[in-house]
């Protein structure tokens, strides 16, 4: 997944597309380059490595030109050099692309035996000689565009500047998403990208290409046609996203922020689910009758999907609705047996993720009726579903979620309560007492926020461990899950999750003195259960992290390292849970040294299967 970025205008234009590709760094940031129209002539400055290393190539060699595209970049084909950085250009042809062009081999055969040199091992090098290969027949910018477009299969959002052509960009989309901005009498100009918040500088105007649309683009004017080449409206609104780049604060990352944030965005959100006054949950909005549906699908991705495993516990146990959940890549392909009164629920942070957004398009297809749950409102999961549910988390900046997680339960926990009300399984007293459980959250973050010093320690030892297990039971399981991939993610170190009642079956021949194992262990009904697997784990030396409100002296397990969670209905305790794994993670990774908000091999939103 990458970003892409493009303006045409009357103004100098590098150093504002610079600023796009900052806020879109979040779709990859192994390389990045920029290229422009300059008296005539195609212009191009790229980088390996993070913007910053652009914005020295670019103060070191400026760019000029008031028409120009940028491109940051997640390796998906060739390696992360300055070589594969786009822009790519092929003769006068010049593109930024997003996506998978997965016929790439068979176009690059042919095009190199048509003449055309390859010097990248990117499948979108492709693209630019095939449209140079059009003009090079005598056809317009144009039309050399639409036959190119015929020929690609795969994903992309793409931008093209064509040499000797200063008031033109055509772009496309098929697959991943591309905004266009229309400039003011203040920010003159037209503007593309992967998301409106990458243009927020610039405009907040803002229309969507659609699936198989193109547009031709001049400094004034945008002409959007469809995959047939009809041309077509698709309508300007006004975009909400943030033209503040958002910044760390106080903190020294992105992450230490988001993960304090907690107790404030997860209020902010109860507030637009729960009517306080009357005690009592709020989606008045939601034209969903879940009395009359037999079953619930919830399909995500990486921590998103581990709020749907949660959300399977509450709904099927609060709300009395059987839920399937899938990871949205596995999904599709085992081609669900869909119920005709089934509904399709989808859990994204970007709302744009690749795997995710596919399903959405599938339930759709067989009439399901979809609901997302999704941080960014304009996001393209939101625009395809029937019903949005949003976590009003803000920004969420780290790789590692934090903050849109605990939203995400905080959404679901809210419409596991409306959906047991609607279906007559739970009580308007039950309302009001898991309502007022709910309410709590914030407050009981605050307090364990004010103990990070002790999970600080903790996490010290982890920090030389090569592998580290996670265990929990029933609702804390997918706690374990989380836990297990915020240390993967930020600190390289391996861990792996298991559902404590496993441990038996196999992986317990892992545990010796050289293996830390994090216990999720609030107190309910599995938790004596899960205290014996504690106890087989220290019977072979291993070194235990006991996650519980329950003191682990009072269980005869006094060999642990102890963090304490404070003691809540048994209702919200995955959303406690969630701070400590979160804290625990950060702090190797600190310890560590690793990249924590830009972890090797990641990206914020990943926008290819
Ligand atoms: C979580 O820390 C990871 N960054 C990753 O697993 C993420 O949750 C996943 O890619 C889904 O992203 P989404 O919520 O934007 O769809």
């Amino acid at each position: 997944m990458c970003g892409i970025v493009g303006i045409i205008g009357t103004e100098p234009v590098a150093v504002r597309l610079l600023d796009a590709l900052k806020r879109l760094e979040y779709r990859g940031y192994d390389s990045a380059g920029i290229a422009t129209l300059h008296d005539g002539k195609l212009e191009r400055r790229r980088a390996k490595g993070k913007l910053v290393a652009l914005e020295k190539r670019l103060s070191d060699e400026p760019l000029g030109g008031t028409i120009g595209i940028g491109h940051t970049r997640w390796a998906t084909h060739g390696k992360p050099t300055e070589k594969n950085a786009h822009p790519h250009i092929s003769g006068g042809v010049c593109v930024v692309h997003n996506g998978i062009i997965e016929n790439f081999k068979i176009l690059r055969a042919e095009l190199a035996s048509d003449g055309y040199d390859f010097v990248t091992e990117t499948d979108t090098e492709v693209i630019a000689h095939l449209i140079a290969r059009e003009i090079d027949a005598g056809n317009d910018p144009q039309a050399a565009l639409k036959a190119s477009l015929e020929r690609l299969e795969g994903a992309f959002a793409l931008a093209v500047l064509f040499q000797g052509h200063d008031n033109l960009m055509i772009g496309a989309r098929r697959g991943s998403p591309f905004a266009i901005g229309y400039g003011s009498d203040d920010q003159p100009g037209m503007f593309i990208g992967s998301d409106a918040f990458a243009l927020a500088p610039f405009t907040n105007r803002i229309a969507y290409l659609e699936e198989g649309d193109w547009v031709v683009l001049s400094k004034d004017s945008a002409t959007i046609y469809d995959e047939g080449g009809a041309q077509v409206n698709r309508p300007i609104t006004t975009s909400m996203a943030n033209a503040l780049l958002v910044d760390k604060g106080n903190h020294r990352h992105f992450m230490a922020k988001e993960i304090h944030e907690q107790p404030e965005v997860i209020s902010r959100t109860l507030s637009h689910y729960i009517d306080l006054g009357n005690e009592k949950v709020d989606f008045s909005s939601l034209d969903i009758d879940f009395q009359s549906l037999d079953r619930l699908s919830i399909t995500a991705c990486g921590t998103a999907y581990y709020a749907g495993l949660v959300a399977k516990y509450w709904i099927e146990k609060w709300g009395g609705l059987p839920v399937d959940v899938d990871v949205a890549s596995e999904f599709r392909y085992r081609e669900p047996l869909l119920s005709d009164n089934g509904a399709a629920l989808f859990v994204s942070q970007s709302g744009e993720t690749a795997d995710t957004l596919a399903c959405l398009a599938y339930c759709n297809e067989k009439n399901q009726k979809t609901l997302s749950i999704v941080n960014v409102q304009e996001s393209s999961i939101a625009r395809g579903s029937d019903a949005v549910l949003p976590t009003l988390a803000g920004p969420e900046i780290g790789v590692a979620s934090t903050k849109a997680f605990t939203c995400q339960l905080t959404v679901l926990a809210a419409l596991t309560i409306h959906i047991g009300r609607q279906r007559g399984v739970l009580s308007k007293e039950q309302e009001v007492e898991l309502v007022h459980s709910l309410v709590e959250v914030p407050r009981l973050i605050s307090e364990m926020l004010v103990e990070e010093a002790k999970i600080d320690a903790i996490s010290q030892q982890l920090v030389h461990a090569k592998d580290v297990l996670y265990l929990g039971r029933g609702i804390h399981y997918p706690l374990a899950l989380e836990g297990a991939l915020k240390l993967k993610e930020i600190s390289y170190i391996h861990a792996e999750a298991y559902a404590a009642g496993e441990l038996k079956h196999g992986p317990i021949a892992l545990i010796d003195e050289n293996m830390p194992v994090v216990v999720v262990v609030p107190k309910d009904g599995l938790f004596d259960k899960t205290i014996s697997n504690c106890q087989e784990v220290a019977a072979r030396g291993g070194q235990i992290i006991f996650i519980s409100d329950c003191d682990a002296k009072t269980t005869g397990c006094d060999f642990v390292s102890q963090i304490s969670l404070p003691r809540g209905n048994e209702f919200i305790a995955p959303l406690l849970c969630a701070i400590p794994v979160q804290l625990l993670a950060y702090y190797t990774a600190v310890h560590m040294g690793t990249d924590v908000d830009q972890p090797r091999n990641l990206a914020k939103s990943v926008t290819v299967e």
